[in-house]
């Protein structure tokens, strides 16, 4: 949710093409309003209105702005509708205090009055207004800003980050409590934002900052300071590998169908960072826990879905997933000194998931092991160890790579505990392992291939389906509520995944001539899955299936579209690759309905809010 750009210059004059360019890399955050708050000759130019940041770009011309330091803005609202007023960057008082922020004011209101109370003049009804008006307070009584930006963090109650500045000062300042933030070293000019491509297309000599931090940016450099005394704490920069070009569309029309594309390479990259050598930490870890809990939300958590009956059926290992915000009142009170939380999560920054990891930390109830996408998270930092998806940016809003490598760690880490502890024999495990090693990227691409012409055409028909569900059976389950999450948030239809058992205790009467239910299954559970096809069939629904080519399966559908089939492998590669016909038929109907998949509305890719 939301991102937030800082860079001071000391040459440029142009910073609002800079912080155009950067802030657009921040747009899988948040595109309900953006801003761009300029100084030049010590004024400050405030320019911000509702739409994405090309919208606004051209609405406003911000990247015309003058000066060579500012502040830019991309909103997910949360307090206060999308609007004008309550757009980011604000004003404190008058118009010599400019700042932004990400994350949540929890005190709003009660902080929003007592600042009316003693003169403060609020215009929005956004909470990071009051990040700005916090300062500005704290200055007057000070008149150090480095000391009010610090004790301005005793007012403000919530998980945040922001970025505030003065008119008249040449320094930018920014605070990490809760929200992620990252800096960067230039030449002659310094940059802070909530993610590293944003910091990217100014350098790649970059800071990673910890919650209860502060910084201080100059021209020429980054001071650090911790926020509880103002110490200056030592954090070296470190070069980035992270290729600056890596969050471009590389000539496709959309970042997801880019993001789809790039999962060969991804089944590939990810054996590579498992087979490392962190890997017997691992599994030590899972092996020495009495409980073993898989939190994550939305397709992470789908992932975890699959994950769960791969570590029942290889390893015998029984996991309880949960999602995130459900964990604390669901399971808090059966976590034990040796548990362990398997903290799933592609940003390392989803609120609902670090609420659950400050829960183990702070009342010393287990190990948690984070498995990730974004290297320098909150998430790698502060979890006990961690396992990286290796999947490059995820820019587009819907998850779909790195929910691809999820279901390849799980199944891993499945086999090899599986193979030790004796739940499948030595050979079993080898031959699962040398299918995930040398089939599975082939495999991914002939998906990719084929079920991309069937999906496209599939979706075409489609265009008038408004609510179907999409079922699963054993592995499936995970898949089949993956499938519906992407339908629901591309395609903007009402799409319910669930396990195809159950739908006939009551959904099933929903079912109408020609009322659309998605089968997905694998060659083992095909046999079940016929029953549960039966029961809509029987009742005039249309009947469309994922899984391998199966002839028991063909008299089902109508005709050759509505079987969605991908290659033959092994059995357990299967339900890894019945995700990829649904991703694609979720991309083409959205696209088909004219809706842009890389940002449904009212979304952000990055949820650090509760
Ligand atoms: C759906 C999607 C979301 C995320 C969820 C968790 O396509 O992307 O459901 O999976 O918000 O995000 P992470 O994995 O970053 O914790």
């Amino acid at each position: 949710m939301c991102g937030i750009t800082g860079i001071v210059s000391l040459n440029r004059g142009d910073i609002g093409r800079i912080l155009v360019e950067c802030g657009y890399k921040l747009t899988y955050r948040g595109y309900d309003s953006v801003g761009v708050a300029a100084v030049h000759n010590g004024v400050v130019d405030l320019r911000k209105d509702v739409g994405t940041m090309d919208e606004v770009d051209v609405r406003l011309g911000l990247s015309e702005m003058l000066g060579n330091r500012g502040i830019t803005q991309l909103r997910w609202a949360t307090y206060g509708a999308p609007t004008k007023v309550n757009a980011q960057p604000h004003f404190g008082c008058d118009e010599t205090f400019y700042g932004a922020h990400n994350g949540n004011i929890h005190n709003y209101h009660e902080y929003k009055q007592e600042l009316i109370e003693t003169g403060h003049i609020i215009r929005s009804e956004n909470d990071g207004e009051l990040c700005v008006h916090a300062v500005d307070k704290y200055y007057e009584e000070t008149q150090d800003m480095l000391e009010a930006v610090r004790l301005s963090t005793r007012d403000l109650k919530g998980a945040f980050a922001f970025a505030v500045g003065r008119s008249d000062a040449q320094e930018i300042y920014a605070v990490k409590m809760g929200s992620s933030l990252v800096a960067g070293i230039g030449n002659d000019e310094t940059i802070v934002s909530s993610d590293l491509p944003s910091v990217l297309p100014v350098t790649s000599n970059v800071i990673y900052l910890q919650d209860g931090e502060m910084l201080k940016l100059t021209p020429h450099e980054v001071t650090v300071y911790r926020i509880e005394d103002g110490k200056v704490l030592d954090r070296p920069s470190q070069i980035s590998d992270v290729d600056p070009n890596a969050a471009e569309k590389g000539g496709f029309p959309h970042f997801m169908l880019k993001e789809i594309n790039e999962q060969p390479v991804v089944a590939q990259d990810v054996l590579g960072l498992l087979e490392g050598s962190k890997l017997e930490e691992w599994l030590r870890m899972i092996e020495e826990a009495s409980n073993v809990y898989l939190v994550a939300c939305g397709s992470s958590h789908n992932a975890g879905i699959v994950g769960t009956y791969y570590f029942n059926r290889l390893a015998g290992t029984p996991i309880i997933h949960a999602i995130g915000g459900q964990f604390e009142p669901m399971y808090g009170n059966t976590l034990e000194e040796d548990s362990l939380c398997i903290l799933v999560s592609q940003s390392g920054e989803t609120k609902d998931i670090l609420n659950v990891l400050n829960l183990v930390r702070k009342n010393n109830l287990g190990k948690t092991l984070g498995v990730l996408n974004v290297v320098g998270s909150t998430l790698m930092f502060n979890s006990d160890s961690y396992i990286p998806m290796g999947c490059g940016y995820e820019v587009s809003v819907p998850a779909t790579k790195t929910y691809f490598s999820q279901t390849i760690i799980f199944s891993y880490l499945a086999a090899r505990l599986g193979m030790r502890n004796g739940k499948i024999d030595e050979s079993e495990g080898k031959m699962f392992l040398n299918a995930l090693r040398n089939d599975l990227p082939r495999l991914t691409q002939e998906t990719i291939d084929h079920a991309g012409i069937l999906a496209k055409n599939l979706a075409r028909t489609m265009m008038d389906v408004d609510d179907l569900y999409c079922l699963g059976y054993g592995f499936t389950d995970g898949v089949a509520k993956e499938g519906a999450l992407k339908i629901k948030e591309i395609c903007y239809n009402h799409c319910e995944g669930m396990y195809s058992s159950e739908f006939k205790h009551g959904p099933l009467s929903i079912v109408t001539d020609q009322y659309p239910v998605i089968f997905v299954t694998t060659p083992e559970d095909s046999w079940m899955v016929i029953n549960h096809i039966n029961e809509v069939s029987c009742r005039g629904g249309r009947t469309i299936i994922v899984g391998e080519r199966e002839d028991s399966l063909e008299p089902y559908v109508a005709n050759e579209i509505d079987y969605l089939h991908v290659p033959k492998s092994d059995l357990l590669i299967n339900p890894i690759l019945d995700v990829i016909p649904l991703q694609l038929l979720s991309y083409f109907l959205s696209v088909d309905l004219g809706i842009n998949p890389d940002q449904p509305r009212n979304l952000s890719k990055t949820l650090t809010v509760d």
